[in-house]
């Protein structure tokens, strides 16, 4: 089977390695000539673990090829699009500028019999007017939404725990060709669910929007919390043991961000609104203010300890929207960091990935090379995003190399008991010890 993936970003990267790994000859195209040559060297352009090793044994296999031209995409049995929808400058809708580039500039070299398999995340509807622009070449089209969590992309995109086809009514020869891609995922018994166009577009939004809205209700219990004194990570665990609720998705901090969470919720109502339906995800305008609101919260908690140890300098520990990441679009981390920075504290941030990413967006930012160096002569420590690196932190060890007494915990992640035990005051989102807002 002949596989091209239009786009190699996030998605579409890891997606080609994926289909190079199952045995299919792959071509992942795209426009940026950097990225590609990085990609033909078997180095992905961004930090996901796994996927270096999976790179490099499609490349060096033969089995997965790189390019910048799109006619190479000609002759597979299936193209699948997994090119960004950002967010729209100056709006919350998608930007489709890219999936419409990429099926305009594929359609001269389809031809009957090639699927084209839609991933990228797009509002309700675009799958139908773009199956309409296919529907001439002789190809048709399905979409097929992915549900990848960055940190695990490589381990979700080979063991999904659903496959989602979005097909025109009777397009048989559609579903056939996607269970021929993914024979070996559906051995394993894994579900697949067949609809229409509109409720796989809707699948992937309404998933997103859930799981922000779930982040957003234990951050709203948090606000609660810090003012009737309760603590949040207790109630998570109370309500998380009723298998309904679940305690995933519950864990109260600084909230989510990344590339897909914020944007999607916003692209959702965006839509919605045009649909006349504004009311209907009205709540997701709260589920995003809850979550920035969080952010605020962050910096307030360290100017006002700052304030009372009489110190400017602050450790900000973590700068990636989240542990095993590089990624700092949206991260809540970076924006507590550039706006403590912004507001004349002296900063000095750690990221055990983040430090280019993050220095791309907030140049100026001061970003140390261990958690020695940023602890060094602070006042205050914050923890913005809960790596594995910063919960093994010794306390006792890291009291004898820094000055600061406190330590605020934006993520819920560290262990409070042996931080206090080591002379640590420790304030957390959410727990009855954090003054109250
Ligand atoms: C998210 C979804 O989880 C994926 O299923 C989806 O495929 C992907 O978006 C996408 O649309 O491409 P991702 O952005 O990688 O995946 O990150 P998540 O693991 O969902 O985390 C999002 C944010 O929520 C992070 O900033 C994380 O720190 C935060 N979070 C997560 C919390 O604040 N609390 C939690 O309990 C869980």
């Amino acid at each position: 089977m002949k596989i091209a993936v239009i786009g190699c970003g996030y998605l579409g990267a890891v997606h080609a390695a994926a289909m190079a790994s199952l045995g299919y000859e792959t071509v992942g195209v795209d426009v940026d000539e950097a990225k590609v040559d990085r990609l033909r060297r078997g180095e992905p352009p961004f930090y996901e673990p796994g996927l270096p090793e999976l790179l490099r044994a499609g490349v060096d296999a033969g089995t997965l090829r790189f390019t910048t031209d799109i006619s190479e995409a000609a002759g597979s049995d299936v193209v699948f699009i997994a090119v960004g929808t950002p967010q729209k400058a100056g709006s919350d809708a998608a930007d489709l500028t890219y999936v419409d580039a990429a099926v305009e500039s594929l359609l001269p070299h389809l031809a009957a019999g090639t699927l084209v398999a839609g991933k990228s995340t797009v509002p309700v509807g675009t799958a139908q007017r773009l199956a309409d622009l296919v529907a001439p070449t002789g190809a048709s089209l399905a979409w097929n939404p992915e549900f990848l969590r960055e940190g695990f992309a490589v381990e979700d995109t080979l063991r999904p725990d659903r496959l989602v086809y979005g097909v025109a009514d009777g397009d048989d020869s559609a579903i056939a060709s996607l269970d021929a891609v993914y024979a070996s995922i559906l051995e394993r018994g894994t579900d697949r669910l067949v609809v229409n166009f509109a409720t796989a577009e809707l699948v992937k939004v309404s998933a997103n929007a859930f799981l922000a809205t779930k982040i957003s209700f234990i951050n709203a219990m948090a606000e609660l919390s810090e003012t009737v004194g309760a603590d949040v990570t207790q109630l998570a665990d109370a309500i998380g043991l009723d298998a309904r609720i679940g305690r995933r998705f519950l864990n109260a901090g600084l909230g989510f961000g990344g590339g897909c969470l914020p944007k999607d919720i916003r692209a959702f109502q965006a839509r919605a609104d045009e649909l006349g339906h504004g009311e209907t995800l009205g709540f997701l305008r709260e589920v995003d203010q809850i979550n920035l609101r969080r952010r605020d919260r962050m910096v307030a908690l360290v100017e006002q300890e700052l304030e009372r140890v009489g110190g400017d300098r602050v450790a900000v520990l973590g700068l990636a929207f989240k542990p095993n990441s590089d990624d700092v679009r949206d991260s809540p981390a970076l924006d507590v960091a550039r706006r403590l920075q912004e507001g004349g504290r002296v900063v000095r941030a750690f990221d055990p990935e983040a430090k280019g990413t993050a220095l791309r967006i907030v140049p100026t930012l001061p970003i140390v090379d261990s958690v020695e160096e940023a602890v060094d002569g602070a006042d205050v420590i914050a923890l913005g995003t809960e790596w594995q690196h910063f919960r093994d932190i010794d306390p006792v060890r890291l009291a004898e190399l820094t000055p600061a007494r406190v330590v605020i915990d934006g993520r819920n992640a560290l262990d409070a008991a042996a931080w206090s035990a080591a002379g640590f005051t420790v304030l957390a989102l959410g727990r009855p010890d954090t003054p109250a807002a």
